[in-house]
């Protein structure tokens, strides 16, 4: 592991554009169960797959509100761990460092990351379903109540979040393409990188000549050529940051 993770640390170092894709695996530390985790309590009757859809939100809107309330009281009691705030790092250590997430927790934000792509929205933000827009002026109604209606249309409000079978906000998947197509180093955090098209800008890094570069307990997620780091991103993220940057390391 040693000689991989200073052979990362040197890429790292020397890149001059650096794209970094996080998944849920970066979260996990923080106590958010990943997404192929099986799901707990309450909820473990359900699939991720079955409630984060908006068939699942017209069949049953309180249902999918309540899950999402869940999700929210969760990322309200979370704190960013030790790999959110290395991210945080690698953006003030690198000229061009773009982070995109899969995560809707905003804990990157959290952390210092500025500027975070966040390919499948923000489970903290709501708005209206018919509308599209933000609200931010809404009563959490009692468990079981459903999705608080729009005050200007009375539509349901919903999640700002990508459901499965939806679009993903186009400018943002578009800069991240971008990026990814002309960075000299794809890292790879915490993702099993199964679901497209966020796991697509894999690829496109490595066919623009990039080193890819996985953190990730689970060798599965590192697609072959790359440079495998095996572990837990809290626990390696903050090593590879110090060991490109020993001055900076803390
Ligand atoms: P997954 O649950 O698919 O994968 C989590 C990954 O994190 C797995 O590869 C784990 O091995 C890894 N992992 C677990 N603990 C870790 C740790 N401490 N450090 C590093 N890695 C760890 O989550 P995502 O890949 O993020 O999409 O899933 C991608 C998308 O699928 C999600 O954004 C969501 C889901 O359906 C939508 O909701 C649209």
């Amino acid at each position: 592991m040693h000689a991989a993770l200073a052979a990362a640390a040197e890429l790292l170092r020397t890149a001059r554009r650096v794209v970094a894709l996080s998944g849920a695996g970066v979260s996990a530390e923080s106590g958010i169960p990943t997404f192929r985790d099986a799901q707990t309590g309450l909820w473990a009757r359900y699939r991720a797959e079955e409630l984060a859809t908006p068939e699942a939100f017209a069949r049953d809107p309180a249902l999918v509100w309540s899950w999402y309330a869940w999700r929210r009281a969760l990322v309200a009691r979370a704190e960013p761990n030790p790999a959110h705030h290395a991210m945080a790092a690698l953006q003030r250590q690198l000229p061009h460092f773009t982070l995109v997430t899969q995560n809707v927790d905003g804990l990157h934000r959290r952390a210092g990351s500025t500027d975070v792509l966040e390919l499948h929205g923000d489970i903290t933000r709501v708005r209206c379903s018919a509308e599209g827009r933000i609200i931010r002026d809404y009563e959490e109604p009692a468990e079981g109540q459903g999705p608080p209606p729009c005050p200007t249309c009375g539509a349901p409000l919903r999640p700002d979040v990508v459901w499965f079978g939806e679009p993903l906000p186009l400018a943002t998947l578009h800069r991240a393409s971008a990026e990814a197509g002309r960075c000299q180093v794809l890292l790879s955090v915490g993702t099993s990188a199964l679901v497209y098209p966020a796991a697509g800008l894999i690829p496109l890094a490595e066919r623009a000549g990039a080193t890819v570069v996985v953190v990730n307990p689970d060798p599965a997620a590192a697609p072959p050529g790359a440079l495998y780091l095996a572990g837990a991103a809290g626990e390696l993220l903050p090593r590879l940051v110090a060991a490109a940057w020993p001055e900076a390391a803390g």
